[in-house]
């Protein structure tokens, strides 16, 4: 096994509605970690907004970067590499990340790093807080099921960076689901954790929704699940019912868990995986991590809550592999708006 040099990364995390900046040491010590949401923001508009989202990453990234250096307690002569998140994302947010990295690798005259988003979620099962019990390292080859907002697939990781795509989705991504479905139900955005909150009150057995089971594949589809949903809701609307919106939201987490899971596990089995890692920020949901944590067969990694929704952290961290791993990136490097992971 290769040993791994020691180093510090700075990383920047704005692919979407987050200006995120952290410091890690050796990939997996998580020493600082700052995330400015501009989630208050876009709820006005019900989603987010390219143009407001770029101008507040404009705002917020200065200072972000410099509480994070004060949280870590280092300054930037201490850092050995600075990793930036490249894509998939807004192209205007990713920019103004970018950037800032670029300024401070040519300033500081060390490499940057350029990484993909869905690799750092990935990697977020790597860390841990600096001065905790260090938990156990993910072991490969490694069944990844990546559940964001803009992406549902499973991966199989053989190794550090190496990963193999089995299978994604076909139409709407499952965080895009729960964003989608929770309009149709008028809740607030975002959607996951509305839905989640909701169907906590709800009956998951009410309504029998459709699981798009994809037999033979590792896809996944979930436009049939929430046109099903919405055409429940316009049928009770038409017998002039009031939504019985519990149970509605808690019937359609239970259709997405049960697809999520089940397909994973499948999946974990066939590939002779050792461990499973769930990523992404629909990660957060409560009835899905309690899915994967209440069976015994595998191993399963899901980050903690605050490394689930978008960071700079899993950045960091995915970022110090690529730099020990020789993987440098040029200062000339372009954003990659939709940049697949393999
Ligand atoms: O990873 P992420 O923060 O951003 C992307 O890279 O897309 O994921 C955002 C997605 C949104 O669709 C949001 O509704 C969903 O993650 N999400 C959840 C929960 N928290 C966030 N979905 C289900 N349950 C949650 N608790
Ligand atoms: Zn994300």
């Amino acid at each position: 096994m290769t040993t791994l040099p020691s180093a510090r990364i700075l990383a920047i995390e704005s692919s979407c509605d987050e200006t995120a900046c952290a410091v890690i040491e050796n990939g997996r010590a998580l020493l600082a970690s700052v995330v400015a949401s501009q989630m208050e923001i876009h709820a006005r508009y019900g989603g987010v907004y390219p143009e407001v989202a770029s101008r507040q990453h404009v705002l917020s990234i200065v200072p972000v970067v410099e509480q994070a250096l004060a949280q870590s307690h280092l300054t930037l002569k201490d850092i050995d590499a600075v990793a930036v998140t490249r894509g998939p994302g807004l192209a205007g947010s990713l920019v103004v990340g970018m950037n800032m990295a670029k300024g401070l690798a040519l300033g500081l005259g060390r490499p940057l790093v350029g990484v993909n988003h869905l690799e750092g979620h990935i990697y977020s099962s790597w860390v841990y807080d600096a001065g905790e019990v260090v938990p156990p390292e993910p072991q490969f080859p490694l069944m990844a099921l990546l559940v964001s907002g803009g992406h549902t697939e499973l991966n199989l990781m053989t190794d550090h960076l190496e990963y193999q795509r089995l299978g994604s989705t076909l139409d709407d991504a499952a965080g895009e689901a729960f964003d989608k479905v929770a309009r149709l139900l008028g809740l607030a955005y975002p959607g996951g954790p509305s839905i989640q909150k909701a169907a906590e009150e709800g009956d998951p057995t009410r309504f029998s929704f459709p699981r798009a089971w994809l037999e033979g594949t590792d896809n996944f589809s979930f436009s049939g699940l929430k046109t099903a949903v919405l055409y429940e809701v316009r049928e009770l609307e038409k017998k002039r019912f009031t939504l019985p919106v519990h149970d509605l939201a808690a019937s359609f987490q239970a259709a997405v868990v049960d697809v999520l899971f089940t397909k994973t596990m499948e999946a974990a089995r066939e590939h002779q995986a050792k461990e499973i890692l769930v990523a992404g920020g629909v990660s957060a949901n409560r009835a899905l991590r309690k899915a994967f944590q209440s069976q015994t067969e595998f191993r399963v990694h899901i980050p903690p809550l605050a490394l689930c929704t978008d960071n700079a952290a899993m950045i960091a961290a995915a970022g110090y592999f690529r730099f020990a791993l020789g993987h440098i990136s040029p200062l000339d490097i372009d954003v990659q708006p939709t940049w697949p992971l393999s």
